[in-house]
């Protein structure tokens, strides 16, 4: 079913300026270390776990907010758009930028509330001038945040939600979400899109709507389009993709069943806002023990910073998809590492948080280009993708860094074991669980996932 997004016509979005000159649709996204935020963890959660020793990063966007300038979370995990509020007094939003009150605002009294899984924001509708890079819309709905926003220290102001409406907590009633005003700016609905990189370091990151950078495509035919997942009937939700199986180092890892309702394989999420891969523990089990040499601590998966694995999504529906192989540096990172010998896994298992089986999120998308597009007339919505890795020159550059591995080869276990999968019984919500807390808490969401469903 299409999505209702872009032909829709919310009540108050009107985009009053829009450069559509070539280049101009660049717009400045930052790597960041994140300090975490004791405010995120949940009441009686075991703080001895190594959170500290854990190096955190999110990806951040400068936008402008009735002229104010905020530096907002990046996330395509979730879809609304809001900022810490002046109103907010908590010891939550201290040292972080807020948003205070100016003429274009108008309040909507609406009350705002979204559940994380970590916690809960609340605050109020309103509208105001938002910008992004060229782009204003005149009458932008977002929340100005008053309760439980856990910024404190975290060096951003908010959250901008890159999903679907149907995972919005502000109502379509209220107003259309960022990403239906940016791309309906579009009258070529070739167009409508955005598209981004994620660096490695600060300012290696690109982040464009409307048009493809060229440093990492110049043409449609550069990249491998799929639809957007979505169960038969149902709204598409996030910006989900079959994932087919895994390689490791070269040898197919078949996955255990989809627990999605009539999904054609597991299903996988693309979440910015999101640190590491996720996935259900028992495939992730199999997958460390195929590696070899990996031991589980109360962190989670920890690898030998020295250990080079080659591994490969193939994702996409089955007559397109196409295997992408992520650097060996993401699936041992070393940037959370222990004493500079083990180092934290790339992939970790959680199980039944999610409307999909896998969550792939920074570790993942650091090795692709990926276009997400808006439904347009007969098309559902798309998602494009592009491999960035050569293995060759990644993995001479891990050895030249890490080691050589004296560990023995991988002994990949490729068959599942399909009787322990799981049931239709455990799909949750994956909503914003993954958005805002991932990047700040994905270590403590692994320990914690089996225990608190989001229920739906
Ligand atoms: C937040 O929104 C509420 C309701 O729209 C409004 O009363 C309040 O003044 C707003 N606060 C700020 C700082 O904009
Ligand atoms: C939101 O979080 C606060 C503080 O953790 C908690 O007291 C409150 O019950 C939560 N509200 C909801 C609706 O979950
Ligand atoms: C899109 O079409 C509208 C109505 O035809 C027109 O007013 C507007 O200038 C067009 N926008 C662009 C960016 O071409
Ligand atoms: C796109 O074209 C430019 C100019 O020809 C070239 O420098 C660049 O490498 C190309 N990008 C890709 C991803 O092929
Ligand atoms: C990867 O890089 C190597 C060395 O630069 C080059 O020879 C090879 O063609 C590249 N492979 C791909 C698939 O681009
Ligand atoms: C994976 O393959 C690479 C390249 O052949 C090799 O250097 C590495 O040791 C292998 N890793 C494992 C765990 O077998």
């Amino acid at each position: 079913m299409p999505t209702r997004w872009p032909t829709q016509l919310g009540l108050s979005a009107v985009l009053s300026a829009v450069a559509t000159v070539a280049g101009k649709q660049r717009i400045p996204l930052h790597r960041v270390p994140r300090l975490l935020s004791t405010s995120n963890r949940l009441p009686g959660l075991n703080t001895d776990l190594s959170l500290e020793t854990s190096n955190q990063f999110a990806y951040l966007v400068s936008i402008d907010i009735g002229g104010q300038d905020f530096m907002v979370l990046l996330d395509t995990g979730s879809s609304d758009l809001w900022v810490a509020s002046s109103d907010c007094t908590t010891g939550d939003c201290a040292g972080v930028r807020k948003y205070s009150k100016t003429p274009s605002f108008s309040s909507l009294d609406t009350p705002f509330h979204l559940d994380y899984l970590m916690g809960n924001v609340s605050g109020t509708v309103g509208s105001e001038t938002v910008t992004v890079g060229h782009f204003e819309v005149s009458s932008q709905v977002f929340a100005n945040a008053t309760n439980g926003l856990g910024l404190h220290g975290t060096g951003n102001s908010g959250i901008m939600g890159l999903s679907f409406p149907a995972e919005a907590s502000i109502a379509d009633t209220a107003g259309r979400t960022v990403v239906e005003n940016l791309l309906s700016a579009f009258n070529d609905s070739s167009r409508r899109f955005f598209a981004f990189k994620l660096g490695r370091d600060q300012d290696s990151s690109s982040f464009t709507v409307g048009e493809l950078d060229p440093a990492y495509a110049n043409s449609t035919g550069d990249l491998t389009y799929n639809p957007v997942f979505t169960s038969a009937g149902a709204s598409h939700d996030y910006w989900k993709l079959p994932l087919q199986s895994l390689t490791v180092n070269g040898t197919s890892f078949s996955l255990s069943k989809p627990r999605v309702a009539g999904a054609p394989a597991p299903i996988a999420v693309l979440d910015t806002g999101t640190t590491l891969i996720l996935g259900p523990t028992q495939d992730v089990a199999r997958f460390w023990e195929s590696v070899g040499g990996a031991r589980q601590t109360a962190r989670g998966w920890e690898v030998p910073c020295n250990r080079a694995v080659v591994v490969g999504m193939v994702l996409g529906e089955s007559k397109t998809q196409k295997e992408y192989t992520i650097d060996p540096a993401d699936i041992s990172w070393k940037e959370s590492s222990v004493d500079g010998e083990w180092c934290l896994g790339g992939l970790q298992g959680n199980n039944g948080v999610f409307s999909a089986d896998w969550l792939l999120g920074d570790t993942f998308l650091r090795n692709v280009y990926v276009t997400h597009h808006a439904a347009t007339d007969g098309q559902p919505p798309m998602i494009g993708l592009r491999g960035l890795t050569n293995i060759t020159v990644a993995l001479a550059a891990f050895i030249n860094d890490r080691g050589v591995d004296p560990g023995p080869p991988a002994q990949v276990r490729a068959r599942a074991d399909h009787t322990n999968s799981l049931t239709g019984g455990d799909i949750c919500g994956i909503a914003t669980v993954s958005g805002f807390v991932a990047g700040v808490v994905i270590l403590v969401l692994v320990f914690t996932l089996t225990s608190h469903h989001r229920k739906h």
